[in-house]
């Protein structure tokens, strides 16, 4: 896999302002070639950033999804109502959202026939139903050590390897070509390092996602 993937999850941590100035901010910026741009904002305003970045080649993904179809799912996001905006990806399985909702497994099992693509998050390599996976469409791995996250413990290089090399053979044996990110404070200072390793296919950011200038800094270490 040639280019890098960089998610940001701005999780809750901007208000509506803050996430318009930062849209507009990240589509003046040039991505290049090497770096695929992923944007994963507040539901709330999922619809507006996606209309200022959807003029750019930055992808806006959802941070959650609870449910494919319309049903009594009080507070819950949908994959059709996604579809609505135009956001047909989103994150799934984020050990921050896993804990208020139903098995990931449940709603991979609805969203899948749908072709309704997602980054899938794990922190450990039996919770990815390797059996649920294919090439149909386009599906991404994220590991995301809970010890790293928002923590700025990150994860060393040799572990980050460790546990790479391991999913991706995993893949491998299936003929599965499916990138995998690692996610856990990852920052300016340690993206470049990440990056270059020949296991790691892109990083999912969250806290210096949300700051324009630690974004760039990421981008550039690529
Ligand atoms: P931090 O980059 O803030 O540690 O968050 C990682 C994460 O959970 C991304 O989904």
């Amino acid at each position: 896999m040639n280019q890098k993937i960089v998610i940001g999850n701005w999780k809750n941590y901007l208000n509506y302002e803050e996430s318009i100035l930062l849209s507009k901010a990240i589509s003046n910026i040039s991505i290049s070639d090497k770096t695929r741009v992923m944007i994963s904002p507040n539901h709330l305003y999922l619809k507006e950033v996606n209309e200022i970045l959807n003029k750019t080649n930055v992808e806006v993904i959802a941070q959650n999804l609870t449910s494919s179809n319309s049903s009594s799912d009080t507070g819950g996001i949908t994959a059709v109502n996604l579809r609505n905006l135009n956001v047909n990806r989103s994150i799934i399985a984020h050990s921050e959202a896993r804990i208020r909702q139903k098995n990931p497994q449940d709603v991979l099992n609805e969203i899948i026939p749908m072709g309704f693509q997602f980054v899938l998050c794990f922190e450990e390599i039996d919770q990815i139903p390797f059996d649920l996976l294919s090439n149909d469409f386009e599906i991404i791995l994220a590991y995301e050590p809970v010890w790293a996250i928002g923590t700025g413990e990150t994860a060393s290089i040799d572990h980050i390897n460790e546990i790479h090399e391991q999913v991706k053979s995993n893949l491998k044996d299936l003929q599965l070509n499916i990138p995998v990110l690692y996610g856990g404070s990852v920052n300016p200072s340690n993206s470049k390092d990440i990056l270059e390793s020949e296991f790691v296919d892109g990083v999912l950011v969250g806290g210096a996602s949300t700051k324009i200038d630690q974004l760039e800094g990421i981008l550039n270490s690529i």
